[in-house]
Formats: structure tokens, sequence, C-alpha cells
């Protein structure tokens, strides 16, 4: 057999992979399961997300390639009128956007676009594995940043070493946070961006989940809206979980000029942008979607969750932004011995925190995107069972 790139053969195994094993050979066994494991809208996309779909792959013009720059145009300018009406901030379309075949490549690639070997990238720690990973492919090398509980899920970048600090290239956050389930208020990213430019850094924020909150009065912030953060920052966005396009591949990248043409310059090797209709689509959810029925549905299972996890003296928080719970295991178990107990005595499936790195140690995930659940009845029932067959001792 011919070797792979070593590359490959040094990565550990994709988390999801792992978990979707245990959840087949339950199933396999005829076992009744109620995942709240990975982090996929249940509801189907907004249909007049899809009706858009419709109309513009009757367009011939849409069966070919996007042989545009960066990007489907009248999508990239839906991009900056959105991020206009919903941060207020002015985003030139021709410069300051691209689209992404969702964002996890637009994060991996960017990690490729800047990283040579030997280099170093700020990490938050738990995280989605995509910034590390594709880090440590290109060659880099990750300084961890632990996001703790006293801490509010934020790093602390006063304790990062300014030396460590000088030798970085890039640095990572997620807000709102999958896992933890933390928003950063605008104050935390006005000291990310002074930080950035102190160490001459690029910012990247993955904000996937900015449009999953619980309080219309209080919605998630960009980092771009900090006054001058278009010069180290660059944020990263996705239709996948605004409206429930998970499938449908497509994201963008708004913010510093000059790490968007570098992603492109990357990509531009890589791949052939989206299929225009779907960029189309993208346009039309951007402009005119509705998500509010589903965030409303999301919210009545956190409740459902929370306040009957709560009950039984788990001390969960509920949070403001993305769908997940993040709960602290009882003592005695790491995160994968719990999560193991869940699945086999109540059939309940949980990702264990340890998946997300050495910080998430001591806690599970929890998603609100319940297959099957209508109104909050399989998620009441998870908790029933875990009553029943889990007694927090
Ligand atoms: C934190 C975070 N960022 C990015 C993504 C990727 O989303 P997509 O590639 O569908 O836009 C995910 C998906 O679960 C995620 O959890």
């Amino acid at each position: 057999m011919i070797a792979r790139a070593q590359r490959l053969e040094k990565l550990p195994p994709y988390l999801f992979a792992e978990i979707a094993t245990l959840k087949r050979k339950a199933i396999a066994e005829g076992r009744d399961l109620i995942d709240l494991g990975i982090g996929d809208p249940d509801q189907p996309t907004p249909n007049s997300i899809i009706d858009a779909l419709k109309e513009a792959a009757q367009d011939p013009e849409t069966h070919r390639y996007d042989e545009t720059p960066a990007g489907w145009i009248p999508f990239l300018e839906a991009v900056a009128t959105w991020a206009g009406r919903r941060f207020d901030v002015s985003i030139d379309p021709a410069k300051e956007a691209m689209l992404l075949i969702g964002s996890k490549e637009g994060l991996a690639h960017l990690a490729w676009a800047y990283i040579d070997p030997g280099d170093l990238a700020l990490v938050p720690d738990p995280a989605y594995t995509v910034y590390r990973i594709n880090t440590q492919m290109a060659g880099g090398d990750v300084y961890v940043m632990p996001l703790r509980e006293q801490n509010g899920f934020l790093p602390d970048l006063t304790a990062i070493p300014s030396d460590v600090a000088r030798k970085a290239k890039m640095l990572w956050l997620n807000y709102p946070n999958n896992p933890t389930g933390a928003v950063a208020p605008l104050s935390f990213y006005a000291d990310a961006v002074a930080f950035a430019r102190d160490y001459d850094l690029l910012l990247v924020n993955d904000a996937a989940y900015v449009e999953c909150y619980y309080d219309p009065a209080n919605r998630p912030p960009s980092v771009l809206q900090v006054p001058g953060s278009k010069d180290v920052a660059i944020e990263l966005h996705s239709l996948s979980k605004m409206f429930n396009m998970t499938g449908w591949r497509l994201g963008f990248a708004i913010g510093n000029p000059d790490a968007i043409a570098a992603l492109n310059k990357l990509k531009s090797n890589l791949d052939s942008k989206q299929f225009p209709a779907i960029s189309m689509a993208g346009a039309h959810a951007l402009l005119h979607g509705d998500n509010r029925p589903t965030l409303e549905l999301y919210r009545r299972r956190r409740d459902i969750l929370c306040d009957g996890l709560n009950a039984l003296g788990w001390n969960v928080r509920k949070p403001d932004a993305t769908f997940y719970v993040w709960a602290r295991v009882p003592g005695g178990y790491t995160s994968i011995e719990f999560a193991k107990v869940l699945l086999e005595r109540a059939g309940v499936l949980v990702i264990p925190g340890i998946g997300y790195g050495e910080h998430g140690e001591g806690y599970i995930r929890m998603s609100l995107t319940v297959l099957g659940d209508r109104n909050g009845e399989r998620v009441a029932e998870a908790v029933a069972r875990i009553r029943q067959y889990v007694p927090r001792d």
C-alpha cells in the first residue's frame, strides 16, 4: 500500500466519527436513542429559501462555473446588506467579503493560507477541532488558551506570555461558542482586537452560531463592530445554523481584505465555489430568511432540558446563544465514562467534553437539535430517563 502523507497519519480520529460508530451500534441493537450528539439543525430549511433555489435553478446562467472573483455577486451584496442591518458594520462586497462552501472549509483553509511549518497559532480549548487540526496539518504549532468557566469561557489574553504572543501568527476565537454556549461581549472583542494589533496577529472569529440566540433584545455581537477591527480581523459566518442549511454548504467570510485575498488565492486553486443557484438562495435567505420559529423551538427544548436537569441537581447553565448545553459531569466520572453511562443506561447520546480538548474534560455537550422532537417531548423523555436510570449520587 502506498504510504499516506505523514500529516494524515498524525491525525486523531474525527470526534464525530467515533460517536457515529457508537450511535450505529445502539441503533443496530434496536434501542430507542435520543440523540443530543451532533449539532445539526433538525428542522427543515424554510420553504421560501427552497423556493428561491427552485427559481434560481431554472436559470441556465446558474448551471455553469461561478467565475466571479470571490463568489456570486448578488450573494456577496446580500452579505454586505445583512452585515449592515445586523451589526451596523459596513462591508465592501468587492474586497471585504467572500463566499465559502460552508464555514468549516473556510476555517480550515485559513490555517493553510497563513501557517508555515513552525508557525504558532493561539487556539482555544475546548473548541471545534478544525482550528487546531488544520494548524497542525499545515505544520504549525498550537498554544492552548484554556476556556474556563470562572472566566465565562473567554480566554484570558493577559495570561499569554508576551514571547508566545510575539511568535504567534493567528488568534482563533469562536463566539458564540461551541461547545460551551458562551457569548463574547463587545468589550472582549475590543480587547482581542487590541491584542491582535499589539502582537501583529490575524484574529479569526468563527461566528457560525451568531444567529442562534434566545433574547432578540440581546443579540450576540460581531468582532467587526469594534472600530478598526478590519485591520486585523476576519469573521466567518455560516448559513448552516442560521437557516437550517447544513447540507447546502454555504457560508462567507467578511473583514480584513488581505486575509480575504489570501484565502481566495488559496481556494481558487482548490475549488470552484458553490452552485450559483445555491448562492442565489443564500442571498434570499440573508435578505428575507426568518429563523424565529426554529429559535422558539430551541428555546423550548433548552428550558425543558436545563430546568429538568437542574431539578435533578445538575446545576446546568442555560446558554444565551448556540444550541448547546455544556454540563459538568458528576464527580468520579470522566466525560467519556459519563457519556457511556448516559448512552448505555438511558439511551441518551451526548458528546464527551474531552473530544473538544483537554479543558473540555469534566463536561458533556448536549445539543438541542433533536431529530424527531416536535415540541420538546423527546427532550422531556431524555430528562425522564436520566431521572430514572442515572440518579446523580
Ligand atoms: C463552531 C463551528 N464552526 C463552524 C462549523 C461549520 O459549519 P458549516 O461548515 O456548516 O458552515 C461548525 C459546525 O458544527 C461549528 O460547530
